[in-house]
């Protein structure tokens, strides 16, 4: 990335009136250009605010989903539609569906790391930033939950008064993240809190300090009299961390990496800004049945 690809970036983006949107996982040179980094909650938010044209979404598939079936006529562009969660692909929605039918007076309760077939099944959508407020604000007491096992098993704890039927996916990065790489850095780093993604596993989440979100992890390291953090989460976090919190000092789980988002690079943005390809295309019936729970948990507010 050179300066000169820089300003060909700014160039086109101004020609295309388009905003680059990024998550807080995206490879440093893409963090360097964004307009807007976030975690999915405020992505997906941001998206309905921005009077551009054109959203080059980077991220994974389900983010680019998201902002599109909350702004269907603008142009949503992925720069690599390879860049897939593997966890969201773990959902099968005839499976689902007989869930739901076996379990009679159920709610499905998607998190937003699902395809837009499991969206559109499903009663309403939550992040890791506001998964317990979603589910302590439905009147029913049984929810299924889908895909992700840890964050099921953590709303759960903290919302004993519903039963929730949890499927059994989880994230390959945050399922790896084990108890004992974050004792090792807690040994090495004693005065440092540990923040953790409530993706991990429950005994990872045991030992924390706190289970955050990842911009949760940003607000909550810039209000904390800490000055030291343990990360549990995709490395790249501790990028942002770092950049704006830089009186404060970050130690990542070097392991965890997220190989999807990382398929997103500058040149592939630049070629991206260049042909406003690839767009994300969904029929509109769907995306108009999976716009119902999206729009119902923006009306949420975050928990962390
Ligand atoms: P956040 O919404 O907390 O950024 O998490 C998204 C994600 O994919 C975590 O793996
Ligand atoms: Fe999916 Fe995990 Fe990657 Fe997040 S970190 S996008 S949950 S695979």
């Amino acid at each position: 990335m050179n300066r000169k690809n820089v300003e060909k970036i700014n160039e086109l983006r101004n020609k295309h009136n388009a905003i680059i949107l990024a998550h807080n996982y995206q490879l440093p040179e893409i963090q360097d250009i964004a307009d807007f980094l976030g975690d999915s909650l405020d992505l997906a938010k941001k998206a309905t605010k921005t009077d551009a044209e054109n959203i080059i979404f980077c991220g994974v598939d389900f983010m680019a989903e998201s902002a599109k079936i909350l702004n269907p006529d603008k142009n949503v562009i992925h720069p690599d539609i390879t860049a897939e969660c593997p966890m969201a692909n773990t959902v099968n929605t005839n499976e689902l569906l007989s869930l739901k039918n076996n379990n009679p007076g159920s709610e499905i309760v998607s998190y937003i790391n699902t395809r837009v077939e499991t969206k559109a099944i499903s009663d309403i959508c939550c992040t890791s930033a506001n998964g317990i407020n979603v589910v302590e604000s439905l009147t029913t007491d049984k929810i299924i939950f889908v895909p992700d096992k840890n964050l099921g098993t953590y709303i759960q704890e903290h919302v004993k008064a519903k039963e929730l039927i949890i499927w059994p996916g989880v994230c390959p990065t945050h399922h790896r993240i084990r108890k004992n790489e974050i004792f090792k850095l807690k040994q090495a780093h004693p005065k440092a809190k540990i923040l953790v993604h409530p993706e991990c596993r429950p005994e990872v989440i045991d030992i924390s300090d706190y289970a955050l979100s990842t911009n949760g992890m940003i607000n909550h390291a810039k209000d904390s009299d800490a000055n030291e953090f343990i990360i549990g989460t995709e490395k790249e976090l501790c990028y942002r961390l770092k950049k704006e919190i830089p009186d404060k000092i970050f130690y990542p789980i070097k392991t965890a990496i997220c190989p999807n988002m990382k398929k997103i690079t500058f040149e592939k943005v630049l070629n991206s800004l260049e042909s406003l390809e690839p767009k994300i295309e969904i029929p509109e019936m769907l995306m108009e049945k999976a716009k119902v729970p999206l729009k119902k948990m923006m009306e949420i507010n975050r928990g962390d």
